[in-house]
């Protein structure tokens, strides 16, 4: 049976920098279920944009003294940028500043106003006559009346913790302005959620499968009871009210925002030329509907929009809310609101994207808070990625490449090994955690294939036996080589970048690329192998102590491989010591007609003026790194002798700009 799937993530604000505590929440979950799901052939879409509305948009802007639209679309881009290069998949990537986005959260806000379900309340507010605007919570400032903190927020005091409206704040000022404010009477609308209370109950407790974090949750908020909540502001930046006379009255962001699931499939139905599919996805009874969020969201999705979409009718509601705790660095929480975390966009230029999934994936939050640490990144690079699976493909190619003419083995005997039931095995198992959204159990389940690979690969013991039988030795790599077919497949919800270059170095397309075919022989003998590369080169971290780093047991690499390195003689034609380093000089070399800089670690070795003038071979085709901030753009070649570092160098001999090989 073909399951037809609308899979959301969180629309995050276009007011900041994506970070890791926000892939650790919901993007990443998000992604890998859905990835597993394309595999298994399902019907599936995946939408996310940028929630582009909101005071904190509007306060942001004018900080920095610039239009909304400037901070939106430098954020909007630069995480739909991020969010790509870390491999999220999504269908698409909206926004809600979009005109359809617009429209389909007013049709949804007259749908309601047309059934009377609105209730609207004229209440004191303030409002600023140097402004000429209602100041919203985040717009004042003032004392706080439980604990005196001057500078306590609208909505919140920072100091106390206390929840505030802006009309108990003492000496209230306007955040724009510094002007007193007066009290106006506004009329708003409000959704009556108090009488969704009981069908809202009703409906969660049929949730069999939710998670306890999010069931309890609700749980809390039914206790206390809910109240009707205030759903249009008197600001100017948002979806315009859709009523006459309610002029300088947008609505509440967190009630078009979740709409903007709505917007984006339809967009997406647009952008693929059938407008009306939509409507299957969010309209017919069997869609599964299911919201990928952090837990500071689980009200708005679990209890908010779901009252919203009952309110309206003829949509279906969500099936499960699987959402994620929080993601700790070292400990601090990472939230963008505190102004610290890690930048996905910055993450990224220095990280394999893969291994950041995969470090960030084995420590989901799935049931409490957890932790991550760059150390747990580079032991999980070194100890897991590089030295079971990376090691076991590159053993296993190298293996092939060099004792079988570079091709895939042929099979002779029928007979199939073991270890494919227990993969077979394996597959089902995996399955299962990832319809429980349990991702860390599905990781380390697909890795236990993987180790259960090395040993088959060590029992078999390939380099004895190829000396007696051929053949036999033939259809061990032939296995083995099989394995990292199903391996491909296994890995790639989590680390999709890496299954595409296994796929390479078998010579395989993707016709075989598909859940059922874990644990499957697919490999035709005789296939050419395509170029090896080690899949995930050890990461020392800057700070890091040194550490025995694993060596893979073949170290052998190709001529081809060789060959990609270029290699050339350069004269420095600058030196100089980098501030606050003991180990790094910075040098100006020049390569025949170019220069280029180089940050080398001899600092130790040589002084600046030791090595100006010297002729030195360098690595010319590196890609650039930042060192201590500075650009590297090659490095120079060294040889390590006692403790001793000595340059190459060919001073007098050969001029500078000849090639090496
Ligand atoms: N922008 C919100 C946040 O970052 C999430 C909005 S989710 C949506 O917390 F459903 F409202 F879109
Ligand atoms: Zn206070």
């Amino acid at each position: 049976m073909k399951n037809r799937l609308l899979v959301t993530a969180a629309l995050p604000y276009a007011n900041g920098y994506i970070h890791l505590g926000h892939i650790a929440g919901a993007y990443l979950p998000a992604d890998i279920f859905v990835r597993f799901k394309r595999l298994c052939d399902e019907e599936i879409i995946f939408v996310c944009g940028s929630d582009e509305h909101g005071t904190a948009i509007e306060i942001s802007a004018m900080k920095e003294s610039v239009s909304p639209k400037e901070i939106i679309d430098r954020y909007h881009f630069a995480n739909k940028d991020a969010f790509d290069k870390l491999g999220i998949s999504f269908d698409i990537y909206s926004r809600t500043s979009n005109e359809i986005h617009h429209k389909t959260s007013q049709d949804f806000f007259l749908n309601l106003f047309d059934k009377d379900l609105l209730i609207q309340k004229t209440e004191k507010q303030l409002y600023s006559e140097k402004d000429k605007r209602f100041l919203a919570d985040r717009f004042v400032e003032g004392t706080c009346p439980v604990c005196g903190y001057e500078e306590a927020r609208g909505d919140q005091c920072e100091s106390c913790g206390s929840n505030l409206t802006p009309l108990e704040l003492k000496n209230p000022k306007s955040k724009i302005s510094g002007d007193t404010p007066v009290v106006k009477e506004s009329m708003n609308f409000f959704f009556p959620l108090e009488a969704f209370q009981p069908k809202l109950e009703e409906w969660i407790k049929g949730k069999a499968n939710w998670k306890s974090n999010v069931k309890n949750y609700c749980e809390g908020w039914f206790k206390t009871g809910l109240k009707d909540r205030a759903i249009t502001r008197d600001l100017d930046w948002g979806v315009k009210v859709p009523v006459k006379n309610t002029e300088g009255k947008v609505i509440y962001v967190w009630f078009e925002a979740p709409i903007g699931y709505i917007s984006a499939t339809k967009e997406l139905f647009i952008q693929r030329g059938t407008p009306e599919k939509w409507s299957e996805y969010w309209c017919e009874e069997d869609t599964r509907m299911i919201h990928f969020i952090g837990k500071d969201n689980i009200i708005f999705h679990a209890i908010v929009f779901p009252a919203m979409l009952m309110a309206h009718g003829g949509f279906v509601l969500a099936e499960n809310i699987p959402a994620n705790e929080f993601l700790n660095l070292d400990g601090a929480k990472l939230s963008k609101s505190k102004g610290h975390g890690i930048l996905v966009k910055d993450v990224v230029e220095s990280f394999n994207p893969d291994v950041v999934r995969y470090s960030v994936a084995s420590n989901m939050p799935e049931n409490k808070d957890s932790d991550f640490s760059w150390e747990d990144l580079q032991a999980k690079n070194n100890n897991e990625l590089a030295a079971i699976l990376g090691n076991f493909i590159n053993r296993t190619v190298v293996f092939a490449k060099s004792k079988f003419d570079n091709k895939i083995p042929t099979r002779v005997s029928k007979e199939i090994p073991e270890i494919f039931s227990y993969i077979k095995s394996q597959m089902k198992i995996i399955e299962e955690c990832y319809n429980n959204y349990k991702f860390r159990d599905a990781l380390n389940e697909t890795m236990n294939i993987a180790r259960a690979a090395n040993k088959y690969f060590n029992d078999s013991e390939p380099w004895k036996v190829i000396k007696s039988d051929e053949a036999k030795c033939g259809e061990i790599i032939n296995d083995c080589l099989q394995i990292a077919h199903s391996l491909a497949i296994a890995v790639s919800p989590v680390i999709p970048f890496t299954s595409d270059k296994i796929l390479k170095v078998l010579g395989k397309d993707t016709t075989d690329f598909k859940w059922e075919k874990i644990g499957e022989l697919v490999l035709l003998g005789g296939t050419e192998l395509g170029e090896n590369e080690i899949l995930f080169p050890q990461i020392e971290l800057p700070a890091a102590k040194e550490e025995e780093t694993v060596v893979a047991e073949d170290n052998l690499i190709a001529i081809d491989d060789f060959k990609k390195v270029k290699l050339a003689t350069a004269i420095v034609i600058n030196a100089e010591a980098v501030p606050k380093s003991k180990k790094l000089l910075k040098l100006k070399v020049k390569c025949g007609s170019k220069e280029k800089q180089i940050i080398a670690g001899i600092a130790e070795h040589y002084s600046a003026e030791q090595m100006l003038n010297k002729t030195v071979v360098i690595v010319d085709n590196l890609k650039p790194a930042k060192l201590m901030g500075l650009e590297s753009q090659g490095m120079l070649l060294a040889a390590k002798i006692d403790g001793k570092l000595k340059v190459i160098s060919v001073d007098g001999e050969i001029a500078d700009g000849a090639d090496v090989s």
